[in-house]
């Protein structure tokens, strides 16, 4: 899949998700866009997705002119990736539906896919999937949640998570 090569990073930004909604006709399929604080994170249901500024792995990946019956396979994906990835550094996620990753009843990681069908083909124009992912953050605000460092007690560099999840993706050659 070869996700590696196109990454954009940016310190700051509304939301991953709408950035590449804004640019995606002048962005490669599978660009990857990282930030390290988002002034806008959204999460499932309208909710917003605050994360402390450099702590956590916030991204999202654009496919472009995907097709429509391939999107089930495409959320398979990234829930199997994901679990695989946490398994990496001992941690034991569970999946909660709609699109949620648990550990001990709580969020570790959040994933926002949103998308554009073209109404004259059998293809979204766009699949936009966010991924937000706590790494180093351990204080959440009365929030069920947990991170990286509070359940293996280190700090983390945010970058060699996201390259190793990226790896995960490429190799199921999806
Ligand atoms: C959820 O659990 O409600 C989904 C959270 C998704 C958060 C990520 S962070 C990167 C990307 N940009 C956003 O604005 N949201 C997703």
């Amino acid at each position: 899949m070869q996700l590696d090569k196109k990454i954009i990073h940016l310190d700051i930004i509304d939301s991953t998700n709408d950035y590449l909604k804004r640019e995606y006709l002048n962005l490669e399929n599978k660009t990857i866009v990282k930030a390290g604080y988002q002034t806008l994170g959204r999460g499932q249901f309208d909710r917003l997705w605050q994360s402390e500024s450099n702590q956590n792995l916030l991204f999202s990946i654009l496919y472009k002119n995907y097709e429509l019956d391939k999107i089930s396979d495409l959320k398979i994906l990234i829930k199997d990736s994901l679990l695989k990835l946490l398994s990496k550094y001992n941690i034991k996620g569970t999946f909660k539906e709609p699109n949620d990753i648990l550990v001990n009843g709580k969020k570790i990681l959040g994933i926002l896919i949103e998308s554009k069908i073209n109404s004259n083909s059998n293809y979204y124009d766009y699949v936009i999937v966010g991924i937000g992912i706590n790494i180093n953050q351990t204080l959440f605000n009365n929030l069920e949640a947990t991170s990286f460092k509070i359940l293996n007690n280190k700090n983390y560099i945010v970058d060699e998570i996201l390259n190793k999840l990226l790896e995960i993706i490429d190799s199921s050659n999806f």
